[in-house]
Formats: structure tokens, sequence, C-alpha cells
């Protein structure tokens, strides 16, 4: 397999260049979308508004990637149904497990995605949302994450449902799941979520592969029925979700073969059944070779689905994906300076960075994933390959990660040189943790919250980091508030 792409590869400046849909570099200076990034620390580009430089390091969020990302997906199963006269419609909901961000869920929210959730404080969150009017009685709550009899996210679950929101859809993993809902006496519309994560090929295998989520096909009706016999219960959403970062089209949709035929044949006897839920699993450029064509593999789905329907003479589903990755990934960036450079008779000079790698982006060390580093200054100077250190003491706390052969070339000139990881807005902020005390004790960057308005115009809002103080509170220095 190639190696990754995850910058500019080569000892030559790059003063002008597109390296995908949303960086770019401009006389030597790196642009997210038609935002000048070097502005945010050498200046520059008052025009745009911010009026002042910031201290580094930086979290990026940029909220207009979401909404854009979002359209773009329905824009997508909207061409592709017309073209190929899918008749269900399409739900687009928002995993908020891939970021949970107040911004982040507004956003989402705000232009109507649906609101997939795992957790009891979840439940907090939607009512948050409920009060602050983002969450309006048509967007869908659907509820996934292990739900046991007498957990609090089971009654959490049913007092939403009873006191302020009619629209939510429990998506049961096991069977024990059902009884506190039965128990309530609500009418909730149920989900079931078929065990199918990971490859599979064949029935059996789907059944025995080694996952702890969902039920087997027999379970499955098991369930149905169950549901069918519970006067206030109705089935309404079959759940099959086969894996994340799937960039294999034709994998994604091997996988989800068998979950569609089963979705059909369920469908016949329970014709309360309308929503095929594909869960999440959409991947997302967090390189530069990324390649993946959305549309196809749309298109391959709706006439999988329509051809199983046709097979077993039921309507088709509508069909809902839980997008959690796709819709955050490329929100989020991460921007340090290089401090120091030290070659330190190693192989590759080290470009150390003011902040921690391994802490900000736990997947890189965890699972060795690649993630695209640009400078945002001195783009048009000639290049080297490096390798970056973070300010931590751990060896683990570099980039590219351990065992990866992938290049990274950054600029020879090392005044002012500033760095940033992009296509890292989802999952790494919540492994790693917010406002917690981490590696070294290093607190954690400020964050810029970019948004603009209908006119284009910018709109910043600095959020404050954490100070030393907030680090050492996390750590009982002040005391430990007691149960
Ligand atoms: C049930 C469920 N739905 C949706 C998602 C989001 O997946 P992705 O980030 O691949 O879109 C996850 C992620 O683990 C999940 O567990």
């Amino acid at each position: 397999m190639r190696n990754p792409v995850i910058g500019w590869e080569q000892e030559q400046p790059v003063p002008h260049h597109s390296f995908n849909d949303y960086l770019h570099a401009r006389e030597g200076r790196l642009y997210y979308e038609e935002l000048d990034l070097a502005q945010l620390f050498v200046g520059g580009r008052e025009d745009q508004g911010l009026g002042r430089t910031l201290p580094s390091p930086l979290e990026i969020i940029y909220l207009p990637k979401i909404r854009e990302k979002i359209a773009r997906m329905r824009q997508l199963f909207a061409d592709v149904s017309a073209e190929v006269g899918y008749a269900g419609r399409f739900h687009y909901a928002y995993a908020s497990k891939a970021n949970a961000a107040e911004e982040v869920l507004r956003t989402a929210l705000e232009v109507g995605a649906h609101y997939e959730m795992s957790s009891a404080v979840d439940v907090e969150i939607a009512r948050l949302m409920l009060a602050a009017g983002k969450l309006s009685p048509e967007q869908l709550v659907i509820c996934n994450g292990f739900k046991d009899v007498g957990s609090v996210y089971a009654a959490q679950i049913i007092q939403l449902k009873r006191e302020e929101h009619d629209n939510v859809i429990p998506v049961v993993e096991d069977r024990g799941e059902l009884a506190p809902l039965i128990a309530s006496g609500l009418d909730f519309e149920m989900g079931l979520r078929q065990k199918c994560y990971g490859p599979h090929r064949g029935q059996a295998e789907m059944d025995e592969a080694d996952s702890r989520f969902g039920m087997d096909v027999e379970t499955i009706w098991q369930a149905a029925q169950e549901i069918e016999r519970a006067p206030h219960l109705t089935l309404k959403l079959y759940h099959a979700m086969v894996g994340s970062q799937i960039v294999d089209a034709d994998d994604f949709l091997t996988w989800l073969e068998i979950p569609i035929e089963i979705y059909a044949r369920l469908r016949q006897q329970h014709p309360t059944l309308t929503i095929f839920d594909f869960g999440g699993g959409m991947p997302v450029p967090m390189t530069l070779n990324f390649a993946f064509d959305y549309r196809s593999f749309v298109r391959r789905l709706l006439v999988l689905l329509q051809e199983a329907c046709q097979r077993y003479a039921v309507p088709v589903p509508d069909v809902l994906g839980e997008f959690g990755r796709y819709t955050t990934a490329e929100h989020g960036a991460h921007l340090f300076k290089i401090v120091t450079v030290k070659e330190n008779n190693s192989v590759l000079p080290w470009y150390l960075i003011n902040g921690s790698i391994m802490t900000s982006f736990p997947d890189s060390w965890a699972l060795s994933e690649h993630f695209i580093v640009l400078p945002l200054t001195h783009l048009d100077k000639p290049f080297r390959r490096v390798r970056l250190g973070g300010m931590t003491c751990d060896s683990d706390d570099i980039y590219p990660p351990k065992g990866s052969s992938a290049p990274l070339y950054l600029p020879v000139e090392t005044e002012d040189l500033y760095v940033g990881f992009f296509g890292i807005g989802a999952y790494q902020e919540m492994l790693g943790g917010v406002g917690g005390s981490k590696h070294c004790v290093l607190p954690e960057a400020n964050e810029l919250l970019v948004d603009r308005d209908t006119e284009g115009r910018y709109q910043f809002r600095i959020l404050r980091g954490q100070m030393y103080t907030d680090v050492l509170r996390n750590l009982g220095y002040w005391g430990y508030q007691e149960l």
C-alpha cells in the first residue's frame, strides 16, 4: 500500500498550491479556505478582521466546514436518489461521540441534523439543546450505546421521552435492554442493532464475529417479536454499523449486504419498520492521498437496498447515517510553533513544537494514525525532511508516528515557523480528554472559533485554554472535592 501523503513531499518551495479542497498555499502562506492562517501568529490580512495576533499553540474550530459537509452529503443522496429513482428519504444524523463540544453539536443541529447519542450525559446535552431551541420536535434523538436495566442512561432516555422530546428512538443492543422501555408504558419507536461490526462474508461469519455490539440474527428476530408483543412499542429502525473510516467502498458495501437482506426480511414481518440505519463508517480525508468516491458509494448502497427490497416485495426504507468522523474531522486544526531544531546525531533533524502530539492526537501514537501536517509560514522557501517532536518527555511523542515511513517535509527556515495538524476534529479531543491534566502537565491550548456571517465576513471568538492553575487544581493541589 502507498505511504499516506501527510504534507508537502519535496525540497522545492511551494508558494502557490492547492493541497486539497480547503488547504491552499498563497504567496508562501497557508490558507484554510480563504482564511490566512499565518496571520494568526505573524499578522497581516487585517482585512479579515481578527484585529490581533494570538499566542501559540492554538486550536482552530472552523464551523462553516460542518455545515458544508452536511449539505454536501444531503445533496449527494438527493441527486443519487433522483438518478436511481429511490423512493425513500435520507436522514443525516450527527454522531456526537466524534466531538461533543457545544459549538459543534449546536452547528449540526441548527442545520437540522438528527442527534445520535451514546450515554446518559448525552441526554443532558439534548436537554440543554432543547432549552436553547436548537433541537426541534421533528429532529430524531437516536439513543445508541449500552442501556441495561437499572442504568442511569435507560432512566434518562425514558424521562426525556416522557417530559421533553417525543421523537426519541432507543436502539437496543441486547434483548435485556427492552424491559425498562416496556415497563415505562411510553409509546416508543424502537431500533434494533444488528451484530455486524467488522469484516464478514456470510451470515455465519457475521454472527460469530468477536464483537460486543448488537445482536445476532436469531436474537434480532426474537427482539422484533418482543417489540411486536409489547403494547406500546413499535419497531421503526434497523441499525447495521459495519465499521469506522472504511476507505474501501467494496468492503463497506459487502459488509452491508447481509444486513440489507435481513432488513428486507424483517420488513416483511414488521411493516412499521421504515428506517435502515447504516450507522457510521463514512471515511474522511485525513491525509492528502485519500480517494473515496462518495457518489458511487451512495449509488451502490441505494441500488442494493432497492434490489433486496424488490426480492422481498417490500418498500425501500428511509436511509439514515450517523456521521461522526465525516461531520467533524476537517473542521478542526491544531497549530503549533517550531520552538527548537535539534539535530542530535539523529537520522532526521528534530523540529520541536510547543505542545504535545501524543496528547493532542492520541490516535497518532495509539493507532499510528496519520494526519495532514503543513507549515503556515515559509511555504515559499526550501523544505527538508524532518521529524516533529512534542514537548513531553515521552519517546512516542513524535510525528510521523513510530514505524511510519511517510515522509514529512517542512521549511528549512525556522524563524517564525508555525505548523498545523489538519483533519484532527473527530475523536482526538474526546479521546485526549477536554479540560483534564495531561502528560507532563502541559496545559491545553487556546481555541479560536471561526464562523462566517451571511455576507462572508469572519466572526471570531477566542476561548481561553488552560492556565497552569487549572492543571494543578485538577490534580488536587488545591484539595479534592469529597463525595
Ligand atoms: C453507534 C455508532 N454510530 C455512529 C458512530 C460514528 O462513526 P463514524 O465516526 O465512523 O461516523 C459510531 C462510532 O463509533 C458508533 O458507535
